[in-house]
Order: structure tokens, then sequence, then C-alpha cells
């Protein structure tokens, strides 16, 4: 077993009307508040008027910065920073998936730093100081709620980037599952794949750290007992709340104690296909996590293996990799580029992706990829 370091100081609020407490436990970082949303889900879901009416009637000023997009954009974060700046607030509220809190996150540790967000992104700059970050979580998918990272994408860089500084972790995230009940089909799935892919990436972490191990499988198959059950029923309260506690388990650093874990360049890839054709995460992954795995069947043959035998009782590598991709089409997701709509047969789209995966160097931090391997793995997304 790798040695580790446990921290999380994230207070975690969930259930039913957890948002209660919100405005009086937001009054403990001041009074003027930024409060950041996407582009009105939250609105039509209600969990804005909710959200507001906690925070006013606890006495809070609140100034609003709307309009995040899903794989949010850097503009928008030095807009938000602009308006968080003239108005001196002393706090950010995140209220939407993990579009929006990533951008709240990033607002609020780029406050203080007189240059571009865009240097905090990159780690030109590492600042050492931030605004208080409370989250409130409408979708289950990334895990932000409860970890330290942010991802924010430029597209005049042609880059998005995953970047992390501890004093990102939320003081306070409310994570109540009525709030996700609005999520449409689509996204309530790539929510799921998203859960499945940050633990299976845990699982190919390096290092033997059994205890981990069977989180991993216990967080997966709760994924695909409750996924399928809550695509067929949306507003049904106890699937969403399962999902929900699923997807935060899945990336809080319960699954990796022990391990060296990360990116194995799936998610390198995903933010790739964010970036040429602003894919939905979830959907970048369940075309490349089958294609990364089809990649390495000759690389880390046992780990495929014993990932078979634990998640779906099979015993061979192509069984495994057939499962995933079975599981990922049962909850309508899409498993090539192809079933999206994305063609990349063209020699000019294919050597544009391939661009922007060197830009971004999706490598993979243990397991590594060449470029040599784009190729491959492209075809085998195709
Ligand atoms: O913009 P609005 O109107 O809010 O609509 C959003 C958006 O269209 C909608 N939505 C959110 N809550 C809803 C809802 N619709 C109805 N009812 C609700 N209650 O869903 C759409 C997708 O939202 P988004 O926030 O983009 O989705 P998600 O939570 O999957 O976040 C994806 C982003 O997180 C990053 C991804 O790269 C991507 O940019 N990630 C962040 C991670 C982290 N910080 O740890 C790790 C992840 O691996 C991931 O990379
Ligand atoms: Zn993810």
């Amino acid at each position: 077993m790798e040695n580790f370091v446990m921290y999380n100081p994230v207070k975690l609020h969930f259930g039913d009307g957890v948002t209660d407490k919100a405005g009086k436990i937001a009054a403990g970082y001041g009074q003027r508040v930024l409060l950041v949303t996407g582009k009105g889900s939250a609105k039509s879901s209600g969990a804005y008027d909710q959200v507001v009416a906690r925070l006013s009637n606890a006495g809070l000023e609140v100034f609003e910065y709307s309009g995040i997009k899903s794989n949010p954009i850097i503009e928008d974060v030095e807009k938000a920073l602009k308006l968080s700046r003239e108005k001196q607030v002393d706090m950010v509220v995140a209220l939407g998936g993990g579009s929006v809190i990533d951008s709240g996150k990033t607002i609020a540790l780029s406050y203080y730093h007189d240059g571009a967000a865009w240097d905090i992104v990159t780690g030109k700059h590492k600042p050492d100081k931030a605004l208080p970050v409370i989250a409130v979580l409408t979708l289950a998918a990334t895990g932000t709620e409860m970890n330290p990272v942010a991802v924010v994408q430029s597209n005049c860089e042609q880059k998005k980037i995953g970047f992390g500084n501890k004093l990102m972790y939320p003081r306070h995230s409310f994570l109540d599952p009525s709030f996700t009940m609005s999520v449409p089909k689509t996204y309530t799935a790539y929510g799921v794949v998203d859960l499945i892919a940050h633990s299976l990436e845990a699982w190919f972490g390096e290092g033997d750290a059994s205890l981990s191990d069977r989180f991993i499988v216990a967080i997966i198959k709760e994924a695909m007992k409750y996924g399928p059950m809550l695509l067929n029923d949306l507003e049904n309260y106890d699937l969403r709340a399962r999902i929900m506690y699923a997807a935060t388990s899945a990336l809080n650093g319960l699954t990796a104690y022990g391990k060296k874990s990360g990116d194995w360049g799936v998610h390198g890839i995903g933010h790739c296909l964010s970036v040429v054709y602003d894919m939905p995460h979830g959907a970048t992954l369940s075309v490349a996590y089958p294609a990364w795995m089809k990649l390495h069947k000759n690389r880390i043959p046992e780990r495929i293996r014993e990932l078979g035998a634990a998640l779906f009782e099979v015993g061979s590598i192509d069984d495994t990799i057939y499962k995933l991709e079975y599981l990922f089409k049962s909850l309508d997701c899409p498993v090539t580029l192809t079933e999206t709509g994305i063609d990349i047969s063209k020699p000019e789209s294919k050597e544009k992706l391939k661009n922007v995966m060197v830009k971004n160097k999706v490598d993979g931090l243990a397991h590594k990829l060449a470029p040599q391997d784009y190729d491959q793995l492209l075809n085998l997304m195709a």
C-alpha cells in the first residue's frame, strides 16, 4: 500500500431540505455574496428561489453572475471576477452542476490575484489566499462538491485544464437530492458514467490497497444497480439520493487512499473532445473509456481481468470491456464518436483532434500514453 494523507475539510450537508441552514451558515463568512449560476436550470427548477430566499432572509446581500456554460470557459470566470471585485464580495456561493461550481472555485481562487485568472488555471501563479466557497449542487456527477479541483476551458488556447488547490475545497456543500430531480435523462446518465469513470481511475491506480478497491467496486455496483433504475424514474427521490451520494464518494478521496491515482488519459481525451466539439463531459468518457481499455488489453491485462471478475463475474478481458460498453449503452450513452454525430474519418478531423491532444499533453499519469497511441485510440473511439 502507498503512503497517504487523509484530509477533506468539506462540511457536507446531505438530504431533503438541507439548504434551510445555508443562509445562517453563509452569514458566518460575511455579508456580501457572489452567487454564480448556470444558464437557467436553477431558476426553472425552483432551486434558485429557495437559495436566494435563504441568503436574503439571513440578511445577506446577493450579487449574481449567471450564464456559466456547460464545459465552463475562462471568459465567464473573468467577467464574474470583475463583478465580484466591484461589489467587494466576502464569499462565492455556486449553485449548479460541476461547471458552475468549478467556475465558482476558480473565481474564489483568483479574487486576490491582479493578473489573469488563466495564470492560476495553468499553474503559472499559485495563490495562497482565496474567498470561501459554498457549493449548492444540482447535478450528481463530478464530485467537485467535495474536492479541491476545478476544470476550466479556454477556447482561444484550445485547452481544458483541471487544476487543484486546497483553498478550493468548498467550506460547505449542500446536496439536496430533490434539487437534481429536474436533471434531464441525458445528463443524469452522463453523471452516472462520470462517477463510474472516476471510480475506474482509482481502480487502475498504482498500489495494492484492497480496502480502497472494495470501496471502488461498491460505488460502481451502486451505479450499475440504481443508475438504470433512475433513468426510468427520474423524479424518484430515493434513487436520486443514492446516485448523488455515489457520485460524491467517487471523487472525494475515499477510493484512492493507499494508491497513486489520477487520470490515465481518459479524462484528458474527454477534455479535448470538449474543446473541439463541446461534448458533454460524461459522454466523452463513455466513448473514451472502452477505447482506452482496448488499448491497454495487453499492457495491464491482470487489472482489467480483476475488474471484470469483481463487477461482472466474467473471466476474460474482452468480456470485461464488452460488459462495460454494454453498461454505458444501457444508460443510453454513446460508446463511439459516430453515435454522437462526430465524424473523424476525414484525415483533417483526426489531425485537428490529435493536435489538441498534443497541446493538452494527454499522457496519463502512470499508464503513459505516447503520441503514437493517439491514432490507435482515435480509431478505437471512431
Ligand atoms: O446551465 P444550466 O441551465 O444550469 O444547465 C445545466 C447544463 O446544461 C444542466 N443542469 C444542472 N443542474 C440541473 C440541470 N438541468 C436541470 N436540472 C438541474 N437540477 O445540466 C447541464 C450540464 O451541467 P454541468 O454543470 O456542465 O454538468 P456536470 O456537473 O457534469 O459538470 C461538468 C463539468 O465538470 C468538469 C467537467 O470537465 C465539465 O467541465 N469536471 C469537474 C471535476 C472536478 N471539479 O472535480 C471532475 C470531473 O471529472 C469533470 O472533469
Ligand atoms: Zn469526470
